[in-house]
């Protein structure tokens, strides 16, 4: 309760409620005195070591800033993320396994009927206005090494579609086919765009700036993560400046009390939104709104379900979907044993053990995510060692370290799954070069790149023009052809090109 009750503050921090736009007004001496001793009392006093020597603004900001934290609570979570308690039925190695068959389903080997079934129960769902899509999109992509928010990227296509252009083409025309093949007069399919400190302006300016992608305003709400102080490896939390807390996004498992304190279940709730797709916003190939996807997870009626994909090696940087003790869970790449990374399956040596590569595409129910505030203050915190540039309290002067010097506490998105009994969980495997090519490290790594991105949109692209009898003719092999999603959601309303020949590298954005 009292995160929650921290967030709200934070929130509404953020939100300068209760100033009507004044600048903020230094504290009162008892006020002042009463956030002292709670901090000294924390034993994290030194956050007011150059209080003093600061204006009227940056005292007044600091002061916003810190009152937003409860400096106990902060050091009750690092201390639980460095030293994780075990659960009751825990004992000292945890059991392992694969999903069981129960729990999983297959694109690859799915009957045609039953993944026409799930298409159409999925579009009929969207057609009642049942569906909404979370987009998580907080992070700072630090390993892109761009500053912008990752969705604003143009990763090279011919058209320069941006990654959030190309989501909200997808949400366009799903909408349009489940308006169509329904008759309805209109079909809305709303849009929440988790941003954080760093990301939300950008993300607003980009959103105004394209005049929402051609989406209605109204059903585009962005909102925004909480922040956690950066801590020391000594368990102080870290100055920014003389005036500022270091602080960072709470991780994308941060969703879930942003999704509350933001009011987005709330507003789920009065457009009567039944089932909710959520993903991240760095792959290209997302199917936003999947009604393959939501008719698969809502025929099963279970709480969440995820999509997977086969892991490429051992080293790829994926969760991996497992059960642990029973329950469904993920462990991720930062946390898993090389030896769990390799094992073999039994059956067929050919096959990693653990291969059901986390792609972050969730469904919830709305049951579930309207009970959020009844488990939230459960999910752990995890440990990401970093670089945080800081003040030294000694010497005042900022230090941009060589090494880690500090911690950011985060969320996972997942870390509530085992919260749920197997039965109420499922997962589906999905073909990789359909649905998953993501944006991770900068152009010219070979690998979840820019350039990488771009390829896997192009044959995709060209795969589709091929099956709808088109003839793509290039001077070299690779080209590919970039299909507007405005044209096709998934391959499909492409009969226009049969027997058309089309000279790659090419775009389709119109009919004709
Ligand atoms: C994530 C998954 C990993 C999966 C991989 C697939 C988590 C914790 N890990 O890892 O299991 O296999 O994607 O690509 O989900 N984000 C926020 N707020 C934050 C931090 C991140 O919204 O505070 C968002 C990012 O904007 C992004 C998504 O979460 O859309 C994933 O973040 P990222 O840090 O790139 O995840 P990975 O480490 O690659």
């Amino acid at each position: 309760m009292a995160a929650v009750k921290d967030l709200a503050q934070n929130v509404l921090g953020k939100l300068n409620i209760g100033s009507s736009g004044a600048p903020p007004k230094e504290p009162s001496a008892e006020e002042l005195q009463a956030l002292r001793e709670k901090y000294t009392k924390a034993g994290q006093g030194q956050v007011f070591t150059f209080y003093d020597q600061l204006d009227t603004a940056e005292k007044a900001t600091l002061f916003q800033q810190l009152s937003g934290f409860n400096p106990e609570h902060i050091n009750e979570i690092t201390n639980r993320a460095l030293n994780p308690p075990k659960t009751e039925s825990e004992d000292a190695t945890p059991k392992f396994e694969p999903l069981p068959t129960s729990a999983t389903s297959s694109v690859l080997d799915s009957k045609p009927e039953d993944l026409q079934r799930w298409y159409d129960q999925g579009l009929e769902l969207i057609a009642e206005n049942k569906v909404a899509v979370v987009l998580m999109a907080g992070g700072q992509g630090t390993r892109l090494g761009s500053s912008a928010p990752k969705g604003c990227f143009d990763i090279g296509l011919p058209s320069h579609k941006s990654l959030f252009q190309l989501q909200a083409e997808r949400i366009w025309k799903v909408q349009q086919l489940a308006q169509k093949k329904h008759s309805k007069e209109e079909v809305v399919v709303p849009w929440y765009v988790m941003t954080s400190g760093p990301t939300r302006g950008p993300t607003e300016e980009f959103f105004e700036k394209h005049n929402y992608f051609g989406l209605k305003k109204d059903n585009v709400i962005i909102f925004e993560q909480g922040v956690l102080p950066c801590i020391s490896n000594d368990g102080k939390i870290l100055l920014e400046s003389k005036g500022k807390v270091a602080v960072a996004p709470d991780g994308n498992g941060g969703i879930y009390q942003a999704l509350i304190t933001s009011s987005v279940v709330a507003d789920m709730g009065k457009r009567g939104v039944q089932h909710v797709h959520a993903y991240c916003v760095d792959n290209c190939l997302v199917r936003v709104a999947d009604p393959t996807f939501i008719g698969f997870s809502a025929s099963k009626d279970v709480e969440i379900a995820t999509k997977v994909v086969r892991k490429r090696d051992a080293k790829e940087s994926v969760g991996l979907i497992m059960q642990r003790n029973g329950k469904p869970d993920v462990v991720e790449y930062s946390e898993i044993s090389s030896e769990m990374a390799e094992a073999k399956d039994s059956n067929n040596k050919e096959l990693l053990k653990f291969r059901a590569a986390n792609i972050v595409n969730h469904y919830y129910s709305f049951r579930f995510l309207d009970s959020i505030p009844q488990w939230a203050h459960k999910l752990p915190h995890h440990v990401a060692r970093k670089k945080i540039p800081s003040v030294n309290i000694e010497s005042g002067e900022t230090v941009k370290p060589e090494k880690p010097n500090g911690i950011k506490l985060e969320q996972f998105v997942f870390d509530c799954f085992p919260f749920l009994p197997m039965d109420k969980f499922a997962c589906m495997e999905v073909r990789r070069e359909d649905e998953f090519s993501p944006l991770k490290n900068a152009r010219g790594t070979g690998e979840d790149d820019p350039d990488t991105s771009k390829r896997d949109i192009m044959d995709q692209g060209k795969k589709w023009v091929q099956a709808a009898g088109g003839v793509v003719t290039s001077e070299k092999e690779e080209e590919g052809v970039e299909v507007s999603p405005l044209i096709s959601y998934g391959g499909e309303g492409l009969e226009f090109l049969k027997n058309r020949t089309i000279k790659a590298p090419a775009v389709i954005e119109k009919e004709d």
